[in-house]
């Protein structure tokens, strides 16, 4: 397994946020989370790459694993060693405004990996080539569409290669036509072997992407499947009212399902 998760709990305060879950992805696999808003899907991200402290439980990423104890506290190092698996793509893009597109790529590789500057740039423009913006390279940020900016920030994550890419809500920012160029970017990389775990709302994406649904309300999983399963035939109460949600505010794009 790429990734391992046994039973993860997560309390903000009083405030339990994750309950007993254990999940496991594949390597190569793309595992989707979804459910409503607040059951516990950025949570469960940010402990995959350790931005949250789980309270109990452990993570396993790559053959490294660590366990957590209410109180605890690991080492930077062990952080560091676990979180270095991992990149992350976030709603907002979160680039750097005051750097161009491939100093955005490149800023990673070489304050954090120490790479030198010609090696970095190398890897860089592979990476827009890549997610179609080696034209883009020399341009502000604030220049590009939202599409344009997300998949930057995707060249971005995947700079220093790591093992699994974590997306939170990686489309729901965006326009249809412009989710549509970063749904496109993440099926090749799905279809590349990149092993995956994303929270979203985007029913287009898990659909055609995700080989695994996993369904979060009030921090447990609720139901486990295939896309079909949970979006067409849905099997918890639960997951039903979801699914209905969706269909209702706008959400669900019905391609693909
Ligand atoms: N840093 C924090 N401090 C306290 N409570 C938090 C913190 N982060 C998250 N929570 C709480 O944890 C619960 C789960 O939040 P989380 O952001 O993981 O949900 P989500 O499934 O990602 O929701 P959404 O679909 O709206 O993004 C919520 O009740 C939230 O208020
Ligand atoms: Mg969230």
């Amino acid at each position: 397994m790429m990734i391992q998760l046994k039973n993860i709990e997560k309390n903000f305060g009083d405030l339990q946020v994750l309950k007993n879950v254990s999940l496991d992805v594949a390597e190569g696999a793309v595992m989707a989370l979804v459910g409503p808003s607040g059951g516990g899907k950025s949570t469960l991200l940010r402990c995959i790459n350790l931005l949250e402290i789980p309270t109990a439980g452990s993570v396993e990423i790559a053959g490294d694993r660590l366990e957590f104890q209410p109180g605890v506290k690991p080492s930077t190092k062990q952080i560091q060693l676990l979180r270095r698996h991992t990149g992350m793509v976030f709603q907002n893009f979160q680039l750097f405004p005051h750097r161009t597109v491939i100093e955005n790529v490149t800023e990673g590789l070489t304050t954090v990996l120490k790479w030198p500057k010609e090696k970095a740039r190398e890897r860089a423009k592979a990476l827009l080539e890549k997610v179609g913006l080696a034209h883009k390279s020399e341009v502000w940020p604030s220049t590009l569409s939202g599409g344009q900016q997300q998949r930057v920030a995707i060249a971005r994550a995947l700079a220093p290669s790591p093992k699994v890419l974590l997306c939170d809500e990686p489309t729901s920012a965006l326009d249809p036509e412009l989710s549509g160029e970063v749904v496109d970017v993440l099926a090749q990389l799905a279809r590349e072997g990149t092993t995956m775990v994303m929270a979203t709302h985007d029913l287009r994406l898990a659909s055609r992407i995700a080989n695994e649904v996993i369904v979060l309300d009030g921090g447990v999983i609720v139901e486990t499947g295939t896309s079909r399963d949970i979006f067409t035939q849905p099997k918890h109460e639960r997951t039903k009212r979801f699914i209905a949600t969706l269909t209702h505010d706008g959400h669900m794009h019905g391609e693909g399902i």
